[in-house]
């Protein structure tokens, strides 16, 4: 099982670079879940840090019920999400601040990781200052990004916001990659 991971507020970009991925490993037989992040309601972190002493959230929600038994059982992760302000949008940050939990969580999997981040300038540094955050969250969470965990190209206009075929070769690849180590 991977799970793909899209924190975008939008059917955009990175939503579709996500359901490329799951078509593609799905075609190579390989079970997968994708969310949604936006199609879901979760709280925020309370802020209390009450999970690092009992080991559970005081949150009664789809995050603690469902996501962080799944990210804690999963081979591999893959991050599909776009830049907002050089971080990551609202959404994929609180479901980052809840993964607070996974900490305290014993025998976990040993996670490989992958981050795919989307942007609107030309800077690179706009996306590479949104990979690295996301980066040191799974580093934090001793979960190890994969070789060609990788920072998609910059897009510049909105009609060009579409999955090209070089970024499917670079997905097949991603893809073949999850698949040798899972
Ligand atoms: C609130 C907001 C802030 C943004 N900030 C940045 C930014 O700092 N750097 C950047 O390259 N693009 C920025 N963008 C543009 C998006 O990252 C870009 O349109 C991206 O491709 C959207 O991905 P999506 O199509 O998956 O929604 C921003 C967009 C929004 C809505």
């Amino acid at each position: 099982m991977i799970t793909i991971i899209h924190g975008g507020h939008r059917n955009g970009l990175s939503h579709d670079a996500a359901e490329t991925f799951k078509k593609i490993l799905n075609e190579k037989g390989i079970e997968t879940r994708l969310i949604n992040l936006r199609e879901h309601t979760f709280a925020y972190c309370c802020g209390n840090q009450p999970c690092q002493e009992s080991g559970n959230c005081i949150h009664d929600d789809v995050m603690t019920n469902d996501f962080i038994p799944l990210i804690t059982k999963s081979k591999a992760v893959a991050y599909f999400t776009p830049t907002y302000f050089n971080m990551p949008p609202a959404i994929l940050k609180n479901f980052i601040d809840r993964c607070n939990l996974l900490l305290t969580v014993e025998n976990k999997v040993s996670s490989y990781v992958s981050i795919w981040v989307t942007g609107g300038e030309t800077v690179e540094d706009s996306l590479q200052e949104c990979f690295n955050s996301i980066k040191t969250f799974t580093e934090i969470c001793e979960h190890q990004l994969v070789d060609n965990g990788a920072l998609f190209h910059p897009k510049t206009a909105d009609e060009k916001n579409k999955i090209e075929e070089s970024d499917l070769m670079v997905l097949e690849k991603l893809a073949l990659h999850f698949i040798s180590i899972i």
